[in-house]
C-alpha cells in the first residue's frame, strides 16, 4: 500500500518534471525522439558516453567528443554498443576514434546506416563488418586509412551496401578485390585520397555503379576499358586530377549523363574521346584546364547536351571547330577570348546557348556579328562584357551593339553595291572607309585622298594614313582609286592643312589605279606606271575614288 503511494507519487513527480524542464533526455543530448511507451529511439548528442545510453536506441547521432576517455586510446571496443541491438543509424563523428576492434559492431545486425567518419581510424580489422548483413550506407570519409585489406574482401559480406563513402582518407592503391561480391552499390566516393593508378578491372563486379567520385587524386591516365559494362552509371567525377590525355578508345557506357573533368591537365579538347561518346544527354565538363585553342574541327562530330570549357586559357577558335556538332550548351566563360571571326556564326547557331561572359572583348566592327547575334538572341545566351576599345570598356554586347553597328556601318557610300565614284575636286568630298586603314606607297611621298574624316585616320611621316589603334576594324573593303595626287612629304613642321589643297588637277592624266584593301592592313598597291612618275615632284591630284564592298 505504502509501496502503491511511492510508486503514484514518484509518478506524478516525473510527470511534473517532465512538464516543467521538457524531455527527459539524457544529458548531453538533445532532440530525443521516443516510441509510444516512452521509450527514448533517437538521440543526438555531443560528447556523451554512448554506454550510459538506454537500449531502445534505434538512432544514435554523437559527435565532437572533447574528453579523450570517452573512448580511451581511440579504440573503439564492444562494450560501447553492449546491448543496443535495435541500432539501425549509428553515427559516430569526431569521436577520435583510431581502431576498431573486431567484433565491436557485431552486435548491430540491424544497422542500415553506419557514419564513422572524420575520426582518426588508421585501419580496419578484416571481419568487423561481416555481420552487418542490412547495411546500406557506410561512411568512412575524413579518416586516416591508407589500405583496405582487400585480399580478404572487408567489404564483401556487405550484401545490401549501395552506398559506400572512403573519401579524404590516404589511400593510395585500389584494387578489384577491394568491391568482390558489392553487387548492389551504387555510390562510391573515393575522392581526395592519394590514388594514383586504378587497374583495368577494379570496377569490374559492381554492375550497379551510378556514381563513382575519384576527384583529387593524382591519376595520370584513365584505363581505357575501366567502366566497361558498368551499364548503369551515371555520374564519373575526375576533378583535380592530372590527366592530360583521354584514349579514343575509353570505354563510356551511354547510360553516362555526366564526365567532370575540370582542374585537369589537359592543354587540348580530347576530340577522339568525345566523339566516342554515344548520348546526346551527356554533359562534359573540362573547365579549369590548360586548354589554349581550339582548332578546326574539334568539335566536329561531338553531340553533347553540355560542354564546359570555362576557365581554360582559350584564345582563339578556328572557324570551323564546330561545324558539325550538337552541344546545348557550351561554357566558354573565363577564357581569354578577344574577338571570333564572323565565320564561325554558322556554327553558333548550331548551339542552343553559349556563354560567353569574363573574357577580353575587344569591341570592334570585326565583332560586329558577334554583336548583332547577342542581341539578337539574347534570350539564350549571355549578355558579355567588352574590354575594349575604352569607349566600350565595362559595357555589355547588347547595350553597345546599336552604337557599334553605327560606328561599323559607313556612310552612303558603302551601301552602293555598284562602284561609287567620289570627285574629290569638289569641296567636302570624304573618304569614307572604317576601320584600321594603312595606305603605303614610295617612300618620301604622301598620297592624299581627299579627305580623311577626323578621328578617322591621320597622316604619318611615312607616307602611311592610319587610323587610331583604338578605332574599329573594318569589315572588309576594297578601295579604287584613280587620278590622285603625289606630294613630296612635308617638312616637319608643315603641319598646315595648305599642303594638301587641290593644285591642277588638269596637269596630269595619269590613269592610274590603285587598289586599296582596307583590313587589318590595308595597302594601296602602286601600279607599274606610278613607278615612272616622278615623286618628288608635286604632279597632280587624284579625283575619283571608287568604293567597293568585297564580301
Ligand atoms: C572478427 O569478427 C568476425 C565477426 O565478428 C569474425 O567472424 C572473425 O572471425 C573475427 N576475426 C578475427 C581475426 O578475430
Ligand atoms: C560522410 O561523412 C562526411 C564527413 O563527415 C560528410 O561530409 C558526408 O556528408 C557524409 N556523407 C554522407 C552521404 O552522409
Ligand atoms: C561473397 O558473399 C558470400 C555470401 O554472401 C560469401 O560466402 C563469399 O565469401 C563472399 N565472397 C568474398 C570474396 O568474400
Ligand atoms: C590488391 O591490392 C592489395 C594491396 O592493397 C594487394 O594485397 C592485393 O594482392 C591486390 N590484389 C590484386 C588482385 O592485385
Ligand atoms: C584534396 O585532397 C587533400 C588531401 O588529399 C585535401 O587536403 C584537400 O582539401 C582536397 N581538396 C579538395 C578541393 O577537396
Ligand atoms: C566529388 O568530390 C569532390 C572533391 O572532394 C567534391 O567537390 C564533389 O562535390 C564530389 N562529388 C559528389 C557528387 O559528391
Ligand atoms: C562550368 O564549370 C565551372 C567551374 O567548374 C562552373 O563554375 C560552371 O557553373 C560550369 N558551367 C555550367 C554551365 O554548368
Ligand atoms: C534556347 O534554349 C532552349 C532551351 O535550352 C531551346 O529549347 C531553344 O531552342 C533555344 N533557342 C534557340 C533559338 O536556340
Ligand atoms: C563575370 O561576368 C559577369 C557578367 O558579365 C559579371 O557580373 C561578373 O562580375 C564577372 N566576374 C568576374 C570575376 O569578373
Ligand atoms: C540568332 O541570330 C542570327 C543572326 O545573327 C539569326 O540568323 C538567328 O536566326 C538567330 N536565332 C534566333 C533563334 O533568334
Ligand atoms: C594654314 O594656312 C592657312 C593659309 O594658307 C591659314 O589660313 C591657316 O590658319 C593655317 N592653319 C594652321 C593650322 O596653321
Ligand atoms: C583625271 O582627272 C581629269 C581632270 O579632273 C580628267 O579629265 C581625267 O579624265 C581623269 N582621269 C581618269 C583616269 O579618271
Amino acid at each position: 500500500m505504502n509501496l502503491c503511494k511511492i510508486n503514484y507519487s514518484v509518478f506524478i513527480i516525473t510527470v511534473t518534471l517532465s512538464i516543467l524542464y521538457g524531455d527527459p533526455c539524457p544529458s548531453k543530448c538533445t532532440n530525443c525522439d521516443y516510441d509510444i511507451n516512452g521509450q527514448v529511439t533517437k538521440v543526438v548528442c555531443q560528447d556523451v558516453q554512448i554506454q550510459t545510453l538506454p537500449n531502445s536506441l534505434t538512432e544514435l547521432w554523437a559527435s565532437d567528443a572533447h574528453q579523450p576517455s570517452i573512448i580511451p586510446l581511440g579504440k573503439f571496443q564492444t562494450y560501447f554498443l553492449t546491448g543496443k541491438t535495435q541500432l539501425r543509424i549509428l553515427s559516430i563523428r569526431r569521436y577520435g576514434i583510431k581502431q576498431l576492434v573486431n567484433g565491436s559492431l557485431s552486435i548491430c545486425t540491424n544497422l542500415i546506416v553506419l557514419d564513422l567518419s572524420d575520426n582518426l581510424i588508421l585501419s580496419l580489422p578484416v571481419g568487423i563488418f561481416h555481420d552487418l548483413n542490412s547495411l546500406k550506407s557506410l561512411n568512412l570519409s575524413k579518416n586516416a586509412l591508407t589500405s583496405l585489406d582487400s585480399s580478404t574482401g572487408l567489404f564483401s559480406h556487405l550484401r545490401s551496401l549501395t552506398h559506400l563513402y572512403l573519401g579524404f582518407n590516404k589511400l593510395t592503391r585500389i584494387n578489384n578485390s577491394m568491391f568482390r561480391n558489392m553487387t548492389g552499390l551504387s555510390q562510391l566516393g573515393l575522392e581526395s585520397n592519394r590514388i594514383s593508378t586504378i587497374d583495368s578491372d577494379t570496377f569490374q563486379a559492381i554492375h550497379s555503379l551510378q556514381t563513382i567520385n575519384l576527384s583529387n587524386n593524382t591519376l595520370t591516365n584513365i584505363q581505357s576499358e575501366l567502366f566497361k559494362g558498368l551499364s548503369k552509371l551515371l555520374r564519373i567525377e575526375f576533378n583535380g586530377n592530372l590527366l592530360q590525355i583521354l584514349e579514343q578508345t575509353t570505354v563510356i557506357e551511354p547510360s553516362v549523363r555526366l564526365i567532370s573533368l575540370s582542374s585537369n591537365k589537359f592543354t587540348e579538347i580530347p576530340t577522339g574521346f568525345l566523339q566516342h561518346l554515344q548520348n546526346i544527354q551527356t554533359e562534359v565538363n573540362l573547365a579549369e584546364n590548360q586548354i589554349r585553342n581550339i582548332p578546326a574541327g574539334s568539335l566536329d562530330k561531338i553531340h553533347l547536351q553540355k560542354l564546359n570549357l570555362s576557365f581554360n586559357l582559350i584564345e582563339f577558335i578556328q572557324f570551323n571547330a564546330f561545324s558539325d556538332c550538337t552541344i546545348s550548351e557550351l561554357d566558354l566563360r573565363f577564357n581569354h577570348l578577344k574577338s571570333l571571326q564572323k565565320e564561325l556564326e554558322g556554327n553558333f547557331l548550331k548551339i542552343n546557348t553559349i556563354l560567353l561572359d569574363n573574357n577580353t572583348w575587344t569591341c570592334d566592327c570585326s565583332l560586329l556579328w558577334l554583336v548583332e547575334f547577342i542581341k539578337i538572341n539574347q534570350s539564350n545566351h549571355s549578355d558579355p562584357v567588352c574590354a575594349e576599345p575604352v569607349q566600350y570598356n565595362g559595357k555589355t554586347m547588347i547595350s553597345i551593339a546599336t552604337d557599334l553597328s553605327s560606328d561599323c556601318v559607313p556612310t552612303t557610300t558603302q551601301q552602293s553595291t555598284s562602284t561609287q565614284k567620289i570627285m574629290t575636286s569638289s569641296a567636302g568630298t570624304t573618304l569614307t572607309a572604317t576601320g584600321k586603314i594603312q595606305i603605303s606607297g614610295p617612300s618620301q611621298m604622301t598620297i592624299e585622298i581627299g579627305q580623311i574624316i577626323p578621328g578617322m585616320g591621320q597622316e604619318n611621316s611615312d607616307g602611311k594614313i592610319s587610323t587610331p589603334q583604338n578605332h574599329p576594324t573594318s569589315r572588309r573593303t576594297t578601295i579604287l582609286v584613280s587620278n590622285f595626287t603625289i606630294l613630296p612629304i612635308p617638312a616637319k613642321s608643315e603641319t598646315n592643312s595648305s599642303s594638301t589643297e587641290v593644285h591642277d588637277s588638269s596637269s596630269t592624266n595619269v590613269g592610274m589605279i590603285v587598289g586599296i584593301s582596307v583590313g587589318v592592313i590595308s595597302l594601296i598597291t602602286v601600279t607599274t606606271a606610278l613607278v615612272k612618275f616622278q615623286p618628288w615632284k608635286k604632279i597632280g591630284r587624284f579625283n575619283r575614288v571608287d568604293v567597293k564592298n568585297v564580301e
